[in-house]
């Protein structure tokens, strides 16, 4: 860890400092379990069912904030990226970042980086014999960390793409998530791109999912943001069109589920 990590801040130790632990909701088997996947526990069910009460649509978010994340990565490498570092990757799903980016770049590389055991371990099972990506277990926290391991497979003096997709919103504004994002975006080349979705604080039903986060005890806590403060995460950047948007609205492709629950951006670094 980074002497920047602060170990059991205000919301105590983060699903990253621990061993996979069966008993408390983890945030990323709980959109497994959003998604209809099969990698989660008792706990996590237990408490995404509440999430549910709160916000009963969320399973069409978790499935609309897929669909942008691989509409955004195949428009990223359809602008000539061949390079992905993807922090909280979450549990591997259909579609995931290399394979949507190989689609278009068939040499493209991915480092996929979460604080959760689950997710490292199922990753590493898919990417076992693929020598053009890596899965580290790291916390976004600890930017130097990531940027460490991410090193030994990315070229960092060729543009890469940062993604922050449906992660920030793990990060309170003590953790000071803009300035864990800056270390990383300082590290990478103009030509770079920045992916990120987040949940969106103008959809009231998403302060419930955050208390349900909370008082579930997940393992990390949820917190929305405004599109202005969403925004001002991207500053420095030039943010491509069309702009902050939600989720269904960034470059649809058509039969995009409709929600307000999340905003989206992809920005490219310029200077
Ligand atoms: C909601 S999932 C999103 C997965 C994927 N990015 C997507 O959008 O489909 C959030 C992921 O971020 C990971 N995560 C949460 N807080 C993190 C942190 N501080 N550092 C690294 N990963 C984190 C979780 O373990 C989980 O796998």
């Amino acid at each position: 860890m980074d002497d920047e990590h602060v170990k059991g801040g205000s919301d105590g130790e983060s699903a990253g400092d621990r061993p996979e632990d069966a008993t408390v909701p983890s945030v990323a088997r709980m959109y497994d379990y959003f998604l209809g996947g099969k990698d989660n526990y008792a706990s996590d069910r237990a408490a995404a069912k509440k999430v549910l009460e709160a916000l009963p649509t969320v399973e069409g978010v978790a499935r609309a904030n897929r669909a942008f994340l691989q509409r955004a990565v195949r428009f990223v490498a359809g602008e000539g990226v061949d390079q992905f570092l993807d922090v909280g990757t979450g549990l591997p799903t259909q579609g995931n970042v290399h394979e949507v980016a190989r689609a278009v770049r068939p040499d493209a590389k991915v480092v996929y980086v979460d604080n959760d055991p689950m997710v490292v371990v199922h990753a590493r099972a898919l990417l076992a014999t693929d020598a053009q990506t890596s899965i580290v277990q790291a916390d976004m926290r600890s930017p130097g960390e990531i940027l460490d391991a991410a090193r030994e497979l990315l070229d960092f003096s060729r543009p890469v793409c940062l993604l922050f997709v449906a992660v920030l919103h793990f990060l309170p504004d003590a953790e000071d998530p803009a300035g864990k994002m800056r270390r990383l975006i300082d590290a990478v080349p103009p030509g770079s791109h920045v992916v990120l979705s987040h949940a969106a604080a103008e959809e009231q039903r998403n302060i419930r999912v955050g208390e349900t986060y909370r008082s579930q005890s997940a393992s990390a806590p949820l917190v929305a943001r405004t599109r202005d403060e969403v925004a001002a995460l991207l500053d420095g950047l030039t943010v491509l069109d069309p702009g902050v948007v939600r989720l269904h609205e960034w470059r649809p492709a058509g039969g995009e589920y409709v929600t307000d629950a999340g905003w989206t951006a992809v920005a490219r670094k310029d200077g």
